[in-house]
């Protein structure tokens, strides 16, 4: 009886100690995950301007150096920022965010720097701020284009000094930090303006990196509709394959006000409208289609766009039958003879589809 309870109790231990392995794996892994996210590999694009931007990444990865990061909203400055902290020295530390912009300027202040007990009403203890938070880290200063003057003063003094006092406190308190900031804003103009401390300026501008918009680099557009396809199908559990030609051409021919984060929301809602395995032209949102009212392509009779998107559907299926007529009439559910004859009266080359 002794001996298969010992043994029982060694085989608890030793199930316990699989247990505890396995946890300890699972958290190794699942922090790998976490750093993969917002790893280098997340920044999709190949263009130029991209290849520069991953250049500019390794460049100050390993230094402390303030970097600013300029270009349109949706461009991917934030994504660029978590690129640049996960491959820095720092990445094993926090990476704290303060979007400037939606913080009103009574706060800006007390969330960045924390506050004592009893600074003012309500400060029931001592609040350790964004700066503090970030200690060994890096700092992200989101929109710094849009914070006041007054914190202008405050943020150019932790620049200089590298230190700083919470609200209603006197003690000084280091900051071990890399500063990151972004905007869409044009600085310049704020300076001249009055509007933008240019001591700040200068000492922001240090690193600085642009970011074209999305209109300027449509080499990385495909990639990016990859990207997003790949990632919004597995998302909502649809079998989508491809993107019709005519539809990449409306992508292509767009001029994307809202870069990157409008093409994501556009592909999100076009798999989620898509019925089938190949996304089309009418999957995309209107604003897309307008594109063509405001000049760009030429108005089209509903006889027209019919026959286009005829045309389109059934090179789409010739497309996935290698060009078999038989296959694709199947599919489309109508006779091989009327495939036959659409082939020939839109001019489909079905042996194009055959290799
Ligand atoms: N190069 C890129 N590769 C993959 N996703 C991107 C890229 N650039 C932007 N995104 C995505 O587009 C959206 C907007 O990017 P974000 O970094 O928030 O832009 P910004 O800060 O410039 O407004 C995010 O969902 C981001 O993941
Ligand atoms: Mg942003």
């Amino acid at each position: 009886v002794v001996a298969s309870l010992v043994a029982q109790a060694v085989k608890i231990h030793r199930l316990i100690d699989e247990d505890k392995r396995r946890l300890l794996d699972e958290n190794t892994h699942l922090r790998q995950e976490l750093r993969e996210r917002y790893d280098f590999s997340n920044l999709v694009g190949s263009s130029g301007p991209m290849r520069q931007i991953y250049e500019q990444v390794t460049q100050v990865a390993g230094t402390n150096t303030t970097v600013l990061i300029r270009g349109e909203s949706g461009t991917g400055k934030e994504l660029i920022a978590h690129a640049i902290h996960y491959s820095s020295l720092r990445a094993k530390k926090p990476f704290v965010k303060v979007s400037c912009a939606a913080l009103p300027e009574s706060l800006i202040e007390s969330e960045l720097f924390g506050y004592e007990k009893g600074a003012f009403t309500g400060a029931e203890a001592r609040k350790k701020g964004r700066f503090e938070l970030s200690d060994g880290g890096t700092l992200f200063l989101d929109e710094i284009g849009d914070v006041n003057l007054a914190t202008q003063v405050k943020l150019l003094r932790v620049l200089q000094q590298r230190e700083f006092e919470r609200v209603g406190g006197t003690e000084t308190v280091k900051a071990n930090v890399r500063l990151v900031a972004a905007t869409n804003k044009d600085l310049e103009r704020a300076i001249a303006a009055g509007t933008f401390r240019e001591d700040l300026y200068y000492r922001l501008n240090v690193f600085t990196m642009f970011v074209p918009p999305l209109r300027e680099r449509k080499a990385d557009l495909l990639l990016l509709v990859d990207h997003f396809l790949e990632k919004f199908a597995q998302e909502h559990h649809r079998n989508i394959r491809r993107i019709s030609t005519p539809a990449i051409d409306m992508l292509a021919s767009y001029h994307w006000p809202g870069n990157v984060r409008e093409l994501e929301n556009t592909l999100e809602r076009a798999v989620l409208m898509c019925d089938g395995q190949v996304i089309h032209g009418h999957h995309l949102p209107p604003s897309l289609q307008t594109a063509e009212a405001s000049g760009t392509v030429t108005r089209v009779s509903l006889k027209d766009a019919v026959s286009a998107y005829e045309k389109d559907l059934i090179q789409d299926t010739l497309k996935t039958t290698r060009g078999n007529c038989a296959k694709a009439a199947r599919l489309l559910d109508t006779t091989e003879r009327i495939v036959n004859y659409k082939v020939r009266r839109y001019g489909i080359d079905a042996a194009r589809f055959k290799s």
